[in-house]
């Protein structure tokens, strides 16, 4: 387990940014997770693949499109993609940062992140969401990151299942 301390001026640029209160009754949530000991959690998925899109973006987009057309504009030349592929079709999607914007103290530390992570809905509840989030931490790891951390979500529960931990709770004000 790394060391994972907050950095209060990081925390209330957030706060300002985001509009939002820190505190236990918060439903939205900062996770980290430290990749030293990190190996795949999951079992694979038979006739499904995992790995960084290379294809055309607008394919990727519209997919994005379906699930949260607000997160499009971060789909760019410039973004990794990493993705959930059947039949070679990519069915879930997320965004690799291998410098990830964080509330954690970053002196010493590669801080990777996994954002905007998305299924299209006639693929969801196949496991291919959590699945695809368990290579892209792996993948993480690969790029050498030594914390991989979750920006402003909901789903704690879900990513807990791979061992992510809470690192602030917060609600909108
Ligand atoms: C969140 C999201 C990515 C999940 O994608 P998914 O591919 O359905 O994810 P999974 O199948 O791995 O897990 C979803 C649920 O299906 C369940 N599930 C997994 N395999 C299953 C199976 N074979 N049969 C039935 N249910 C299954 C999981 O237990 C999980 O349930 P839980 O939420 O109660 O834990 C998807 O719902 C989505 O795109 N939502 C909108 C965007 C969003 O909110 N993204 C998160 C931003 S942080």
């Amino acid at each position: 387990m790394l060391n994972m301390q907050i950095d209060t001026i990081k925390l209330k640029n957030m706060e300002a940014k985001l509009n939002c209160k820190f505190g236990d009754d918060g439903v939205f949530v900062e996770m980290a997770l430290a990749l030293n000991e990190y190996q795949e959690q999951l079992p694979s998925i038979s006739g499904v693949s995992f790995g960084v899109y290379s294809g055309d973006l607008e394919k990727i987009r519209k997919l994005v499109e379906k699930v949260d057309a607000k997160w499009c504009k971060y789909f760019t030349e410039n973004t990794t993609i990493f993705c959930a592929f059947v039949n070679k079709e990519p069915v879930s999607f997320c965004i690799i940062t291998p410098t990830a914007d964080s509330i954690l103290c970053d002196d010493k530390l590669k801080i990777g992140g996994v954002a905007c992570v998305g299924t299209v809905p006639e693929y969801r509840k196949r496991g291919l969401g959590l699945k695809m989030v368990d290579m892209a931490t792996v993948y993480l790891k690969t790029l050498n990151c030594d914390i991989a951390y979750i920006h402003y979500t909901h789903l704690e529960k879900w990513y807990k299942k791979l061992g992510y931990e809470t690192v602030v709770r917060f609600s909108l004000s």
